[in-house]
């Protein structure tokens, strides 16, 4: 069992940085820490960053976890190799450019590459947004499966990830006592399907959505507020057509964990959204 401490930032490929780290600074409203030729680092919290875009293909993407253990990353790889499962140890450039001590990464059953930070950099000065966004820090994302049962047990066998809740097969899973760090939505192959930022209040929530229709972003889904957490959420699309939300999700502390039992939700439009809102994504619907 490799027992992870929450999820750190995710990794997108993209052939246009500029465009990137536009979007990243004056629409997600992030913080650019560091730019270089490959990659634009972006801040929302007390980690180094919690995205980084870099030069190279949308198919490359990833998501990192941290690893509860610092020294856990020899174990944690021996433990997925006696599984079968393809997995390796990064290089240390790799590492330098992902600002972690090491790392080593897997491949879900499903073609995901999922990466294991170990010591992975703090942020050594705080989050300091262009403008006043509140955002409190990176929050889950979601994850393409292609057979949600086997991807589920997958999680549930190798890591110490727990059912919160499922809306129809779609597991949201979570590794500490938030509400879910990673949900597997089923589709047709590979991918991030979405990744969450957390804001502060409703309040932030609504200003973002005004600011976004403003920039004339495509808002995909909401404002609403979601059955399962009782976040309040904001879904839009971003750069390269990478789906980014907006929530108070994880607001959503599973206090009692012994007795917390997971829900299952019917695979209908207002599992997603109980004030109505119509999800234009399509993991999300029927
Ligand atoms: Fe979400």
């Amino acid at each position: 069992m490799i027992d992870l401490r929450d999820i750190y930032n995710v990794r997108l490929g993209t052939d246009d940085l500029d465009a990137a780290q536009h979007f990243g600074t004056e629409i997600l409203g992030l913080q650019c820490v560091l730019r270089t030729d490959d990659h634009v680092y972006l801040r929302s919290d007390k980690r180094h960053h919690s995205v980084a875009f870099f030069k190279g293909e949308k198919k490359d993407s990833t998501i990192a976890f941290e690893l509860m253990r610092w020294d856990g990353l020899d174990g944690a790889l021996a433990e997925l190799d006696a599984a079968g499962v393809a997995c390796g140890r990064g290089s240390d450039e790799e590492a330098a450019v992902r600002f972690t001590h090491e790392f080593g990464w897997f491949i879900d059953p499903t073609g995901n590459r999922v990466e294991l930070l170990a010591r992975p950099f703090d942020a050594n000065r705080p989050y300091h947004p262009n403008r006043p966004t509140g955002i409190t820090g990176f929050g889950h994302v979601g994850l393409n499966t292609t057979d949600p049962k086997r991807d589920q047990a997958f999680w549930l066998t190798h890591f110490n990830a727990r059912i919160s809740d499922w809306i129809g097969p779609a597991p949201l899973m979570r590794v500490n006592a938030r509400h879910h760090q990673i949900a597997l939505f089923p589709t047709k192959g590979p991918g991030i399907q979405h990744i969450n930022h957390q804001v502060d209040t409703i309040d932030d929530l609504l200003k973002a959505a005004y600011y976004l229709q403003e920039k004339q972003v495509r808002i995909v889904f909401g404002p609403g507020r979601h059955a399962t957490s009782g976040g309040y959420f904001l879904y839009f699309e971003g750069h390269d057509g990478n789906t980014f939300e907006f929530s108070t999700s994880d607001r959503m502390i599973i206090e009692d964990e012994a007795n917390y039992r997971p829900r299952q939700f019917a695979l209908e439009d207002e599992s997603f959204c109980l004030f109505g809102a119509k999800p234009d994504i399509a993991e999300f619907r029927k």
